[in-house]
C-alpha cells in the first residue's frame, strides 16, 4: 500500500515517525476520513472545513490549503488499485521533547494511507444491526475529530464483547452518538437527530442525511432527545462516512419495535444509494 508522510509517498513498510511524535505520546493531533466511492471523494469540501475547525479547536495551524489538501488526497487516491476508498489523514503537532505545553518549533507531522471501503453488507442493510448502550463519559469536546479516541475505542469494545456492532451513547439522559457514528431515529415518521453541540461529532453523513431528507420532502427535527424516546423509537439508524445509513433493529439483546428496518430507513437509505457519486 502506498500512504503519504510529510511531503512523501511511500510504501507503508518504509513509514516511519520518531517516537517523541505529539501523536505517539500525547494523541496530540486530529484526522478526518474521506469516504471515496468509484475514485471519487465524497463531501471533500466538507471534510476539509471539518479538519480545519478541528485544527482551530487544538490551536494547531493546517499545513496545507485547501486546494494543497485537495492535489494530495486525488493523487493518494489515484495510486490505490481499488475504487471504493476510506482516505485516513492526520496531524499532528509533530516531535518534540516530552513537555505537555506546545513547542515553539516542531513542525507538525502529516500521514494519509487509503483502505478499501468497508461499507455494510447486503445482510447488514436487510436485517439491520444490533448495537448495545452504555453512559457518554468521554470529554466535552467530542465536536472534534481528534486522535485521543481512547474513550471511544472503550465504548467500541463493549459492543465488541456483546457481539455488536455500535455502542450508542447517552449523557445525562439525552441521547448523544455511537463510538464512531451519529445516530438518528424516527418517531411517527419524522426523523430525529441530536443537535451538533460540543457532545458528539458534527458528521458529515449525518448532515448528508438531513440534506437528502430535506430534498425528499421527509420530515424532520433537530432537537435533544430524551433515552426513553430513542429507546421507544420507530427506527434508529447510524449514519457515518463507512457505515453510510444503517438501520438499527436489535438494543441490548433485545428487538426494537418490530426487530427490522422500518420503511423510513428504506428510502433513506434508497436516496443515499443515488446520490453517492457513482462511476464518471
Ligand atoms: C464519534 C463519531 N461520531 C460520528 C461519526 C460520523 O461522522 P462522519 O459521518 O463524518 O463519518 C464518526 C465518524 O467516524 C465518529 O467517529
Amino acid at each position: 500500500m502506498t500512504v503519504y508522510l510529510n511531503g512523501q509517498f511511500l510504501p507503508l513498510e518504509d513509514a516511519r515517525i520518531p517516537v517523541l511524535d505529539r501523536g505517539f505520546i500525547y494523541g496530540d493531533g486530529v484526522y478526518e476520513l474521506v469516504p471515496v466511492y468509484q475514485g471519487q471523494p465524497f463531501r471533500l469540501p466538507q471534510h476539509l472545513a471539518r479538519l480545519q475547525r478541528s485544527l482551530d479547536g487544538i490551536r494547531l495551524a493546517n499545513p496545507h490549503t485547501e486546494a494543497q489538501w485537495e492535489a494530495l488526497i486525488r493523487e493518494l487516491i489515484a495510486r490505490q488499485p481499488f475504487a471504493d476508498q476510506g482516505v485516513y489523514l492526520q496531524v499532528t503537532r509533530g516531535v518534540a521533547r516530552r513537555d505537555h505545553a506546545f513547542p515553539k518549533d516542531a513542525a507538525p507531522t502529516v500521514f494519509m494511507m487509503s483502505n478499501p471501503l468497508a461499507t455494510p453488507s447486503a445482510e447488514q442493510v436487510e436485517r439491520g444491526v444490533a448495537v448495545v448502550t452504555a453512559d457518554d463519559n468521554r470529554w466535552h469536546r467530542c465536536d472534534l475529530k481528534t486522535i485521543s479516541l481512547v474513550g471511544n475505542v472503550l465504548m467500541r469494545q463493549l459492543a465488541a464483547d456483546a457481539g455488536a456492532v455500535e455502542t450508542v451513547m447517552f449523557r445525562d439522559g439525552f441521547l448523544t452518538e455511537a463510538s464512531a457514528s451519529n445516530v438518528l431515529i424516527v418517531v411517527a415518521g419524522t426523523i430525529v437527530a441530536p443537535p451538533k453541540d460540543s457532545l458528539i461529532l458534527p458528521g458529515i453523513t449525518y448532515d448528508a442525511t438531513l440534506e437528502f431528507a430535506q430534498e425528499a420532502g421527509l420530515p424532520f427535527e433537530v432537537r435533544p432527545v430524551p433515552k426513553a424516546e430513542a429507546l421507544g423509537a420507530d427506527e434508529m439508524w447510524l449514519s457515518s462516512s463507512t457505515k453510510e445509513v444503517l438501520a438499527v433493529t436489535t438494543v441490548d439483546g433485545g428487538p426494537l419495535r418490530s426487530g427490522v428496518p422500518g420503511p423510513v430507513f428504506r428510502r433513506m437509505h434508497a436516496l443515499f444509494q443515488q446520490k453517492k457519486p457513482h462511476r464518471p
